[in-house]
Formats: C-alpha cells, sequence, structure tokens
C-alpha cells in the first residue's frame, strides 16, 4: 500500500525534497509514497524542464490540491522559512495533510517529537530530546543537539550545528556551515548567515553573519 503525496515547489528544495520521498521508497518503513507530481504557483520554464527529467507530473497550482484524491498528503519543498510558512497558511485551508520525510540516511535520536511536515534531508543528525515544530527542515548533514527545541517553520542549511539545548524560533534560517553554540536563542524570523558562529542570544527578526556572529 502506498500513501500519495505531492511536492509544494518545482525549485531545487523540491526537486531534492522529491528525491528523499523516493530514496525512502525504496527501503519504507510504513506504507510508502505515491509520488503524484509537483504544484506550484508560479513555475519557472527551467524548472518545468526540470521537473520533466525526474519523470514526475507538474499538476498546476497549489489549488490542484482541493481536489487531491483521498488520503493525498503534501510536503512544502521551499528552502525559504518565511516563503514555506506562507504557503502553508494557504494550503491548510484544504485540509491536506502534511507528509513527515526522513531521508534513510538521517538519523533521529530518541525521545525526540517531529511535526508535520518535518523533512531530513541525506545525512542530517538529530540527537535526543529534540523537539521539532511544524514543516522544519534539516537539510543535509545538519547536526542538531540534545534538548534543543526548534520551533515552526525553522530551516538548518547544509552542514550547520545547533548545539545543544538551544531555541530557535518560529521562521529562522541557519546558514550553511553556520554553528550556534549551546544553550542559546536565536528569536523569530531571524537569519544566521552561511558560515556564522553565534556565540550569544539573537533577537527576533535580525540577520547576523561573521565569527562571532553580529
Ligand atoms: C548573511 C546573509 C543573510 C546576508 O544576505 P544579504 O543581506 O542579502 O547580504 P548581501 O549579499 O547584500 O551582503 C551584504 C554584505 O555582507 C557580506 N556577507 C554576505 N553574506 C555573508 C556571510 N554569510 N558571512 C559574512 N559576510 C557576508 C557581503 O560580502 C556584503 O559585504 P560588503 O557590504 O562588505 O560588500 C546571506 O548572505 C547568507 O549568508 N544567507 C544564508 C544563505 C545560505 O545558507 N545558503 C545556502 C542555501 S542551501
Amino acid at each position: 500500500m502506498t500513501v500519495p503525496l505531492v511536492v509544494i515547489g518545482c525549485g531545487g528544495h523540491g526537486r531534492e525534497v522529491l528525491t528523499i520521498a523516493r530514496d525512502v521508497n525504496v527501503n519504507p518503513a510504513g506504507p510508502g509514497w505515491h509520488l503524484l507530481g509537483f504544484v506550484d504557483d508560479r513555475p519557472s520554464e527551467e524548472n518545468l524542464k526540470r521537473v520533466q527529467r525526474l519523470d514526475v507530473p507538474y499538476l498546476g497550482g497549489t489549488d490542484r490540491l482541493r481536489d487531491a484524491p483521498p488520503d493525498t498528503h503534501h510536503v512544502i519543498g521551499i528552502g525559504d522559512p518565511r516563503v514555506r510558512r506562507a504557503v502553508a497558511a494557504r494550503v491548510d485551508r484544504y485540509g491536506i495533510p502534511a507528509a513527515s520525510l526522513v531521508h534513510p540516511t538521517a538519523t533521529i535520536g530518541p525521545a525526540t517529537e517531529l511535526g508535520p511536515g518535518f523533512v531530513a534531508f541525506p545525512g542530517a543528525r538529530v540527537t535526543t530530546n529534540v523537539t521539532i515544530g511544524r514543516h522544519v527542515h534539516l537539510n543535509q548533514n545538519s547536526t542538531v543537539g540534545h534538548d534543543s527545541v526548534l520551533a515552526d517553520f525553522v530551516s538548518v542549511n547544509p552542514l550547520a550545528a545547533v548545539s545543544g539545548d538551544c531555541r530557535l524560533a518560529e521562521g529562522v534560517l541557519i546558514g550553511t556551515t553556520a554553528a550556534v553554540l549551546q544553550g542559546l536563542r536565536v528569536g523569530r524570523d531571524s537569519t544566521v548567515g552561511a558560515g556564522a558562529c553565534v556565540v550569544r542570544d539573537i533577537p527576533e527578526g535580525a540577520v547576523v553573519k561573521g565569527i562571532p556572529a553580529r
């Protein structure tokens, strides 16, 4: 048995998310995914061609979710946390459940809570007693240490390290290869630049970069 799945977003992130679902299907822990295709309200011509190469159909705009077959799930394949939040607000009205995808090479430790729409990319690591909200994306080879809390729509980009006991508020983006040291807070909708090292709490709506991050 399989569960129908629609990926929202034809861009690079969305196509990577689709390949995660395919990899999950190789040896599914549950029923496996029947990949119906992509929806996207404004796909570029180039991305439509790239979707074609994956042999998965482009179904149309997000309003196609209105007449999706029963039991269809969705996953939002959009890397920017705040765009992902806006899209979630739009598609939530269709009442279609969000799928959680954990790549077979990712590891999720014990006593961890995962929200709907969670995506763990290849090599992502979550240790223990971590709480993860809705539509959180942990990109390739990123790590999240013990007892941390990642609120809804957080993105941790490739190779970034969130240490133990951190609190990342809703909509936070941690850039590629950045580090957040243990016990720190990052405020709502803040961005930590690629390669930064966060050594003190970051307020809401901030953009910080560098070592130490300012
Ligand atoms: C920090 C960041 C958010 C800044 O974005 P921005 O406000 O558009 O910044 P700009 O590109 O206009 O650059 C502004 C200045 O910051 C510098 N800068 C940009 N990103 C930087 C970074 N990560 N670390 C250090 N300096 C950085 C630029 O060189 C520029 O310096 P200048 O004013 O001396 O010329 C962004 O560059 C970033 O790192 N985002 C994370 C991206 C990421 O993880 N991508 C991977 C996707 S998988």
